[in-house]
């Protein structure tokens, strides 16, 4: 395969300078881990919504939308055991004050060899011990001891002062799909196998947050619960595996940075689980998970809100937990994905470097800019961008030259540009560029809106 040109520095470069990302509250000096969608990079997060609910919502007969609470009833929390256990083993170097996990230590320092998930505290704190590993910030060995880092924000509920109740701020959007299960089922009348879907902000105090949209505090899931008979369970977990690989493919991920990982650990209820990893510039990373959970996540909330969370066969008269599978995905994630593959640095005929994205069209944020040729064709190219805009995310563009104008489209991956000129006014007829080829060819005003829907349907 071809070497690829990107680094996650030229992605970070470019989100900040078109508007696709910036450092959250930068005026402020930032705040670590936390980044704000800009103009464009809100087109790019809804469109992968939209192509997300599309697909697995609006396509699948047996799979209906919620949208749920981010904040729950602390219980839901002791249910999925989230109070109890969602925490990471971290350390402090006392020389620089930074904070690691453990088990990251370990890892990095094993290049991968010893598998430190596995490994008790008390053994982490040897192995570190007995091989001097170093602070990867400062170089030095001078650790404090372990201690559980957790991992979900806490906020307060109450408005007597001092009597306040803890809360937490969701670190996962599937405990609202479970909690929902009976209610989606009654009033659906859904038949098993059917799936619950929902698109949310979640939220973890992450112990090393980094590279930019990978692993930030604040992120968006799209998540899915397919709940179905066990007998039935692996074929759907083979079943969500194909349409997950698919549905990153369609998007524009080169198959060939595309993998399936199997866990080597499950939790104690889970029966398989896999992530699909994708070749990130930083190495390969898990872009999603698909979890097969057994009647695990039902069994607890039945237990914790004590309603009987089961399904009566309709035809049978069979009650019983339908097991769930999972597949998961952030939203943040996949688009850090879909512009490192879309990044490209093309060698134009007159020697001159075009930076490009090669975007799926159906997840660009504009569709097509309006350019107008000279300033005094302006009124023109409105009456033009009125028309589209209708229909698709637009820009419109009348500084500089048509080159450079041309330039600023490609980097954020424009998939057509409109360009108005003096026969324009004559003919109705305006000339369009294609992104990818750079081919220019002439349409009828009344043609495009039709030209551009098909090149950028989904
Ligand atoms: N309900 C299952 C669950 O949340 P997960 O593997 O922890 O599973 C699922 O998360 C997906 O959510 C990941 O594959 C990733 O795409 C995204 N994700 C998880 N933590 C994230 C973070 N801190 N920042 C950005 N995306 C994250």
């Amino acid at each position: 395969m071809e070497e690829r040109k990107v680094t996650m520095d030229k992605i970070i470069n470019l989100c900040k300078n078109r508007g696709f990302v910036f450092p959250g509250s930068e005026i402020y000096g930032g705040f670590a881990n936390t980044w704000d969608f800009g103009p464009v990079g809100v087109e790019l997060e809804n469109n992968i919504k939209k192509a997300w609910w599309k697909r697995f919502v609006q396509e699948s007969p047996n799979t209906y939308g919620v949208d749920a609470s981010i904040l729950m009833n602390p219980r839901v929390w002791e249910a999925s055991g989230h109070a109890q256990g969602f925490s990471d083993p971290k350390m402090d170097c006392k020389s620089c004050k930074q904070r690691f996990r453990a088990d990251n230590l370990i890892e990095e320092y094993s290049k991968g060899t010893v598998a430190a998930e596995g490994m008790t505290n008390e053994q982490m704190e040897a192995y570190i011990e007995e091989h001097k590993i170093k602070c990867p910030h400062c170089g030095n060995h001078n650790w404090t001891p372990i201690r559980q880092f957790k991992l979900m924000f806490e906020t307060s509920r109450g408005t007597v002062e001092g009597e306040k109740d803890v809360v937490y701020l969701r670190p996962e959007t599937c405990q609202g799909e479970y909690v929902n299960f009976l209610n989606v089922q009654r009033t659906t009348r859904a038949k098993v196998p059917f799936a619950i879907a929902q698109i949310g902000k979640s939220f973890r105090n992450e112990i090393t947050p980094g590279n930019f949209l990978f692993r930030t505090i604040e992120f968006e899931q799209m998540e899915l619960q397919c709940f179905c008979r066990d007998e039935n369970a692996f074929d759907q977990y083979a079943d969500y595996k194909k349409q997950a690989l698919k549905f990153a493919e369609d998007l524009g991920l080169n198959g060939e940075r595309l993998r399936f990982h199997d866990h080597d650990k499950l939790a104690f209820y889970a029966k398989a689980a896999c992530d699909i990893q994708y070749k990130f510039p930083i190495g390969w990373e898990e872009l999603n998970g698909i979890h097969h959970r057994s009647t695990h996540d039902l069994s607890r909330h039945s237990e914790y809100s004590g309603k009987n969370m089961f399904y009566l066969d309709p035809v049978t008269n069979e009650k019983f937990i339908p097991t769930v599978i999972e597949y998961s995905i952030g939203v943040g994630r996949l688009a850090l994905a879909l512009l490192c593959e879309a990044y490209d640095e093309e060698t134009l005929e007159n020697g001159e470097t075009r930076v490009v994205l090669h975007l799926n069209p159906a997840i660009a944020p504009y569709k097509v800019a309006i350019l107008p040729l000279q300033k005094n064709l302006s009124e023109k190219a409105k009456e033009v961008y009125a028309l589209l805009s209708k229909e698709f995310m637009c820009d419109y563009d009348e500084a500089g030259s048509i080159g450079k104008r041309y330039r600023r489209e490609d980097e954020i991956g424009t998939p057509f540009c409109v360009t108005i000129d003096f026969d324009t006014l004559e003919d109705q007829t305006v000339t369009i560029r294609d992104r990818d080829t750079m081919q220019q060819i002439r349409l009828p005003i009344s043609e495009l809106t039709s030209y551009i829907a098909k090149a950028t349907k989904f």
